[in-house]
C-alpha cells in the first residue's frame, strides 16, 4: 500500500519503519520536508519524505502521527483530500498528562471528518506505547487494537495496516464509537505515567471464541 504518515516523531516513524519491512512504500509528510527526506533515507529505500501535501497526494491511506493541537493546520496544509483514507492516531491528552482536553463528546475523529471534507476517516493505533510497537506479544497474549470508521473498505485496508504491525485488531464499529475507544487512550496513559505502571502495557480483549 502507498501510505502517507504526517509527522516525524516516535509513532510515525516506527510505524512507517515496521510498514516497509512488510513491503509498504511510506511518504513522511513534514513541517520541514528536508527532516521528512532525512528520516525515510535513514530507514528504507521505500521511503521518501516531503510536505504535508506531497504526503497526503501520494498516499492510499494517510496516516495524523501529530499532536492533536497541530490536526486542523495540518489537514488544512494537506490540501484536498476528498476520498482519501485518513487514520487519526492522535490522543486527545492535555499538556503535562493533565487529563483529557476533549470529553466523550464528541470525538477527535469525529472533528476531524468535519475539517478533511470528503475524506473516509478512521480511529486507530492510539491505545499502545511506541516503544511495544515492535513487541506485541506479551507472553502469549498478542496486543488488542481497537479501530472504528464507517468506511468498509477504508477499515478494511486499515486493518490489514493493523495486522501487518502485529496486532490482534479489534473492530469496534462505526466512527461515532471513536467517542468509546479514544478513553481507552486516556487510561493507558493514566496507568503507564501515574499510576507507575510503566509503558511496558497493552490493551488485551478476551474472547472465548474469535468472532470477528
Ligand atoms: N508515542 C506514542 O507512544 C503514541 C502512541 C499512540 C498514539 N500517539 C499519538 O500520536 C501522535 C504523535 O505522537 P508522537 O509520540 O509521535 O509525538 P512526537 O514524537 O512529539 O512527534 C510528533 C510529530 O508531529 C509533528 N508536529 C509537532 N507539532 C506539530 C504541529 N503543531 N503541527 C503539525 N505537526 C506537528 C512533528 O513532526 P515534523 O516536525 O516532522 O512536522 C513531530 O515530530 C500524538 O497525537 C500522540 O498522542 C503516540
Amino acid at each position: 500500500m502507498k501510505i502517507g504518515i504526517i509527522g516525524t516523531g516516535r509513532l510515525g516513524s516506527a510505524i512507517g519503519k515496521i510498514w516497509t519491512e512488510k513491503g509498504h512504500v511510506i511518504m513522511f509528510g513534514s513541517q520541514d520536508p528536508q527532516k521528512a527526506k532525512k528520516l525515510a533515507n535513514s530507514i528504507s529505500t521505500n521511503a521518501n519524505g516531503g510536505t504535508f501535501k506531497e504526503a497526503a497526494d501520494f498516499s492510499d491511506v494517510l496516516i495524523l502521527a501529530i499532536p492533536w493541537s497541530g490536526a486542523k493546520e495540518s489537514i488544512k496544509a494537506a490540501g484536498d483530500l476528498n476520498g482519501k483514507i485518513i487514520v487519526d492516531s492522535t490522543t486527545t491528552a492535555a499538556p503535562h498528562l493533565g487529563g483529557a482536553i476533549i470529553r466523550i463528546t464528541p470525538s477527535a475523529a469525529e472533528k476531524i471528518v468535519k475539517w478533511a471534507e470528503g475524506a473516509k476517516v478512521i480511529k486507530t493505533v492510539h491505545t499502545i506505547g511506541v516503544e511495544s510497537l515492535d513487541k506485541l506479544l506479551f507472553g502469549t497474549q498478542q496486543a488488542s487494537l481497537f479501530i472504528c470508521g464507517d468506511d468498509l473498505d477504508a477499515k478494511s485496508k486499515t486493518k490489514q495496516l493493523g495486522l501487518d504491525l502485529g496486532f490482534d485488531v479489534i473492530d469496534a464499529g462505526p466512527l461515532i464509537n471513536a467517542r468509546l475507544i479514544e478513553p481507552l487512550a486516556m487510561l493507558w496513559i493514566e496507568l503507564a505515567y501515574n499510576q507507575g505502571m510503566g509503558t511496558d502495557i497493552a490493551f488485551k480483549l478476551l474472547r472465548r471464541r474469535k468472532s470477528k
